[in-house]
């Protein structure tokens, strides 16, 4: 079941994110699913403010991201830890030992998959917040990707990679090819899923999520089984639906 916000501009699709996570936020132990990429920039920074105000604290928050480049340390700087440290736990009161990413350099990448399942499996999130993909992915499932799937090494398309580029100097050939990512049914184990989806380039996408036929063909067309996805949108991205 979606409920569906088109909000004016990006400041307010994160404006409306934020109020969710804020929602969270007051939980007695509240778990968080967050996301790299560019959209949930926005959200970040409120989350930065509204901490510096001294409104929120995130002593008791746990996170989890989705997915990890195949190969990178925590300590690359393109890692999505490194993405995430940079650009929101670097400046709250997060334990950094709560947040948790599935480790791309683990010298067993399979073993890391099913060490990462086994870890979401003992936690429920409370809000997952996901970007998608032009192509309908979320996490890193990629078009085709089972319904069914858990936690599992995914390789990246040609149209992903070159989408990430820019968080690679521009350059394509420097985005890893694969990662580890939740899978389909992992993500669906979130109490509450909100994809945030901004600009024209994303509109075809949200129509597939929402409209179209459920089909693997469309990983997050998945989302139409789930009880309670909130799709906060701009006008450019809701404009088929
Ligand atoms: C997962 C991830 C991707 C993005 C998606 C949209 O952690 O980063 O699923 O959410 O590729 O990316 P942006 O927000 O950059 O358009």
């Amino acid at each position: 079941m979606f409920t569906i916000i088109v909000a004016e501009n990006y400041e307010e699709v994160c404006r409306e994110a934020y109020r969710l996570v804020r929602e969270t936020l007051r939980r007695e132990n509240p778990v968080l699913g967050l996301a790299a990429g560019s959209t949930p920039l926005g959200l970040y920074e409120m989350m930065k403010e509204d901490y510096s105000l001294g409104n929120t604290s995130y002593r008791k928050v746990r996170t989890w991201n989705p997915d990890e480049y195949l190969g990178l340390s925590d300590s690359d700087e393109k890692s999505a830890r490194a993405f995430m440290n940079r650009h929101l736990f670097d400046h709250i009161d997060i334990f950094r030992e709560n947040t948790h990413f599935p480790k791309g350099d683990a010298e067993d990448p399979e073993k890391e998959c099913m060490d990462y399942e086994k870890a979401l499996q003992e936690t429920t999130i409370d809000l997952q917040i996901l970007g998608i993909g032009r192509d309908g992915h979320i996490g890193f499932n990629e078009p085709g990707t089972p319904f069914d799937s858990l936690t599992h090494i995914t390789e990246l398309t040609g149209e992903t990679r070159n989408d990430i580029a820019r968080f690679f100097d521009g350059n394509p050939a420097l985005v890893p090819d694969r990662a580890i990512t939740m899978g389909l049914a992992s993500l669906m184990r979130a109490r509450r899923i909100v994809i945030i989806a901004t600009g024209s380039a994303k509109a075809d996408a949200v129509y597939a999520m929402i409209k179209g036929p459920q089909k693997e063909s469309c990983p997050a067309s998945i989302l139409q089984d789930h009880s309670h996805v909130t799709v906060i949108t701009d006008p450019a991205a809701a404009a088929r639906i």
